[in-house]
């Protein structure tokens, strides 16, 4: 991962690279009321097939219950909980949950640091989009291993690195440049949006994260990319 540290801030509408834990939940309060559509136009409509992807990627079964961490708006929780699986949505932001309300799943505030659940309670763990702006990445992939039972399955849903190396570096331009553009004429909180591009860029890449998840304690750690590699989807499993 990149050691980069960011600290400007626009009165706590956007958090900095250190990912302070108020400044992020204040950033995502800004930007809750016009969130889902913001995804929808930055990601030309493909955010619905990633979650899609990321469903089918977890395979929970009917009856399974399934922690959705940093569930924002609960778009990415009602996906997963299609097929008569039960599925909560957990996040900091109040903005987030409240933007989501009107969503038919079960909504709890917690921390991905501090999960408010009892050791080995849900069948799987979801985060979409979300651990990059989790201040301690790595506390919070062993927090998911502890809620999960033994035999049960991680899927981290996240922005990547392209693998090929011309669409890399268009992909850079677009969240560099027009993103941030894009988002001023869409978004209720454009600087967030620069903060996205920003934490994307210092995310680490796929074998990175892989090993993050191995460190944390989780066993078959596999990857696939979606879009070339914009998205990588990483599957574990409790053991
Ligand atoms: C980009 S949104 C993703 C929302 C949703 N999962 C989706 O796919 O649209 C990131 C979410 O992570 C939440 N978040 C960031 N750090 C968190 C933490 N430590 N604990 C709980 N939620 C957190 C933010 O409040 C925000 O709602």
């Amino acid at each position: 991962m990149a050691d980069r540290r960011e600290t400007s801030r626009t009165a706590g509408r956007r958090a900095g690279l250190d990912k302070r834990p108020a400044d992020v939940a204040a950033m995502f309060d800004g930007v809750a009321e016009r969130y889902d559509v913001t995804n929808t136009v930055l990601s030309a409509g493909l955010d619905a097939s990633w979650r899609r992807a990321t469903r089918e990627a977890l395979g929970a079964r009917p009856g399974q219950t399934v922690l959705d961490v940093a569930a924002g708006t609960a778009v990415s929780t009602v996906e997963l909980a299609s097929g008569g699986v039960r599925a909560i949505a957990c996040d900091f932001s109040q903005g987030m949950l409240r933007a989501g309300a009107a969503r038919p799943v079960p909504k709890v505030a917690g921390d991905a640091m501090a999960l408010p659940l009892a050791d080995e309670s849900v069948d799987g763990v979801v985060i979409s989009f979300g651990l990059r702006n989790v201040a301690d990445p790595d506390a919070a992939l062993r927090e998911f291993r502890r809620v999960t039972r033994p035999g049960g399955t991680l899927v981290v849903c996240e922005f990547s690195s392209p693998t090929w190396a011309p669409f890399r570096t268009v992909y850079i331009e677009y969240l560099m440049r027009a993103l941030p553009r894009i988002a001023r004429a869409v978004s209720s909180n454009p600087d967030a949006y620069v903060y996205l591009a920003e934490s994307i860029r210092a995310w680490p890449d796929q074998p990175a994260l892989a090993g993050r998840l191995q460190d944390a304690g989780w066993a078959d750690v596999a990857w696939h990319n979606l879009t070339g590699g914009i998205v990588a989807l990483h599957r574990a499993r409790r053991v």
